[in-house]
């Protein structure tokens, strides 16, 4: 039995991109088969080919790869190695044997991005999960990827700082016209933020569109996952004939709609 079954995936520039499915769905295994990291370092059955930026996964090494798409990872303190985070964002150029003139550049680049300039000296376990997170972004978008992909970035984090990470990724995204892949449970905060929706299930990709179609879909619906209050609202205003519009996919958005009803 494979884990995953039919992917058929294509993924545009420049997007803000949420891949949304049940548990063991296998949105972390089709996240680990775009970096190369599947087949090249989890051993097991593979069918198909997969290619990031016109180069097949399986021909370019997992470091090349790097350069091209960066993940951080759920659990950031098992991704972040160095004593701090200054060494942590260098690492990864280190290895790519990038000169310390373009190294100390990009630094300055990233922490300004991400807002790290006071922890730049402390060390992973000296820091807060919000700010092992921005480490971790750091480090991986100091590489300059055109896909960034982020698994439950927010996972353990409260909901004021896990809004402003993703409000942080929006930015960077649009600043720095890349991709942006995110997995995320918590589709209340980040559905503002979203161009397009990839819904999977048992390990197939359900639907692909833009985030307007695929939350207004029979799939969206009866997928066990954890809706927006928003959605829940106005899904139950539909079925009970009070509101013709489709469902709105942002705080503002809803408020726009009721407004114009009232
Ligand atoms: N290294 C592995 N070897 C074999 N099977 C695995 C491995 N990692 C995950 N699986 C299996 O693959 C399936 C998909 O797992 P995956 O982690 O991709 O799901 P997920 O959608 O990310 O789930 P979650 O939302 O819980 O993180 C699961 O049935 C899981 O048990
Ligand atoms: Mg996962």
């Amino acid at each position: 039995m494979y884990t995953l079954n039919h992917i058929n995936l294509k993924i545009d520039d420049n997007k803000f991109i949420l891949l949304a499915g049940e548990t063991g769905s296998g949105k972390t295994t089709l996240i680990r088969c775009m970096n190369g990291l599947i087949p090249q370092f989890y051993a097991g059955y593979y069918k198909g080919s997969i290619e990031i930026a016109g180069q097949k996964t399986t021909e370019r090494s997992i470091a090349d790869l790097s350069t091209i798409v960066g993940i951080v990872f759920q659990t950031p303190e098992n991704q972040l190695i160095a004593m701090n985070a200054e060494h942590e964002i260098a690492f990864g150029m280190e290895n790519l044997g990038i000169s310390q003139g373009k190294i100390k550049e990009k630094i300055e680049e990233v922490v300004q991005l991400t807002n790290i300039e006071d922890i730049l000296e402390k060390a992973p376990f000296e820091i807060s999960g919000g700010e092992q997170q921005r480490v971790a972004i750091a480090s991986v978008l100091a590489l300059e990827p055109q896909i960034l992909i982020l698994d439950e970035p927010t996972a353990n984090l409260d909901p004021y700082f896990a809004q402003k990470i993703l409000k942080l990724l929006k930015t960077i995204q649009k600043e720095q016209h890349i991709t942006i892949i995110i997995i995320e449970h918590r589709l209340d905060l980040v559905l503002p933020y979203v161009d397009e929706i990839i819904l999977m299930k048992e390990g197939e990709i359900l639907e692909q569109d833009t985030k307007e179609k695929v939350i207004n879909g029979k799939i969206f619906k009866e997928l066990k996952i954890n809706k927006p209050l928003i959605y829940s609202i106005f899904h139950d205003l539909k079925e009970r004939n009070l509101i013709e519009a489709p469902i709105p996919v942002s705080l503002h958005e809803a408020i726009n709609l009721l407004k114009q009803k009232l």
